[in-house]
């Protein structure tokens, strides 16, 4: 199903599309291939919409908090806007003080995308990303795809290819709320299993010191469960430094995070082929009015962002984003629900 979601301020229609499969909806619009709702029943049957979003197309435009887009070429921070690719300097918008944040302020959350594909359970959506196009080098082709993979798992695939030597580093930005998004106030009593080891520890401007800190004997522990908000007021730098958790974990095993509402039941489990998950706790949500709205409040849902470590651009003994001219850039990330 296709609907008209909105009419944007240059004239061009986004639309909504509407796969299914078993229990599961997923709403998801062209622009910024964007993930706007996510029907999820519990074990009684009862359903709830788990995802953050708006109600209206230009309410995307005029938000930096990336509700359920999909961002690119590079997900998250680069100190400076500045990096060397085969010696030579590549220079990104500084659209977060000084640094670069989700590739700035074109990223592709905010651009339409096209859809090049629709079945029951899948929809398919590409871009042409032009050489230079935020600062990165190379002509791209890229393509996002939301599919149900199995009754309960929706999985999004990632694909690029580029004429030269680029970064190519996508994630979603969803952000759950398992006892549903019109429920802010109890995102934070959500229970969170998360594997890692380690977390990258970060300063002042969530840049990357370049330490990866064990998690044991710190807040950042989640290998035995605990509600996000249990130890989020603890007197621990890294917690201070971001405002609560906005930090980037070791991607394990998977799945490498569980996200559980106590009260209904529902849960998310997240696999990638990532090496690092950004889990961040909303610090930044101020009551954006949102869908049907609901007002989302401070820590009013968790955003769970596979990914490359932040600003790997800039630290050569981490994983390295870099896809070389002609190769594929190809990753899966996956939703299970339960
Ligand atoms: C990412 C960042 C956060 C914040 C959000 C968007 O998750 O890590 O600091 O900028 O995006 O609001």
């Amino acid at each position: 199903m296709k609907n008209l979601f909105g009419v944007l301020p240059n004239g061009r229609q986004a639309h909504i599309y509407t796969i299914t499969c078993g229990n599961l909806e997923a709403h998801i619009t062209d622009l910024g291939a964007t993930l706007v709702r996510l029907f999820v029943p519990d074990r009684a049957g009862e359903k709830a919409d788990v995802v953050l979003g708006f109600d209206r197309a230009e309410d995307y435009l005029n938000s930096t908090a990336y509700f359920g887009a999909t961002v690119g070429r590079n997900a998250n921070r680069v100190k400076n806007g500045e990096f060397f690719l085969n010696d030579n300097a590549v220079s990104l918008p500084q659209n977060d003080g000084k640094n670069n944040l989700h590739s700035g302020p074109d990223s592709y959350a905010f651009r339409l995308w096209e859809c090049k594909r629709q079945e029951e359970n899948l929809v398919q959506f590409s871009l042409y990303s032009p050489d230079g196009d935020q600062g990165f080098p190379g002509n791209a082709e890229v393509s996002v795809t939301y599919a149900f993979t199995a009754p309960d798992t929706l999985q999004i695939t990632y694909d690029a290819v580029s004429d030269k030597d680029t970064v190519f580093n996508l994630t979603n930005h969803t952000y759950f709320n398992m006892a549903g998004h019109d429920k802010p106030e109890l995102a934070m009593e959500q229970i969170l299993c998360m594997p890692a080891r380690f977390f990258t520890v970060a300063d002042a401007e969530s840049i990357p010191t370049g330490e990866k800190r064990n998690v044991a004997d710190t807040p950042m522990d989640f290998r035995i469960p605990k509600a996000v908000g249990r130890d989020i007021g603890e007197d621990y730098e890294p917690l201070k430094l971001q405002g609560g958790y906005d930090h980037n974990f070791e991607v394990f095993c998977n799945p490498c995070a569980i996200l559980t509402d106590p009260v209904s039941g529902r849960s998310v489990a997240v696999s990638t082929d990532c090496p690092g998950m950004q889990m961040y706790s909303g610090n930044f949500l101020a009551g954006e009015i949102g869908k049907d709205g609901v007002s989302y409040t401070y820590r009013g849902g968790v955003a769970l962002e596979t990914q490359f470590y932040p600003d790997s651009v800039n630290k050569p003994d981490w994983p390295q984003p870099i896809v070389r001219a002609g190769e594929r850039y190809h990753s899966i990330t996956a939703f299970t629900f339960k």
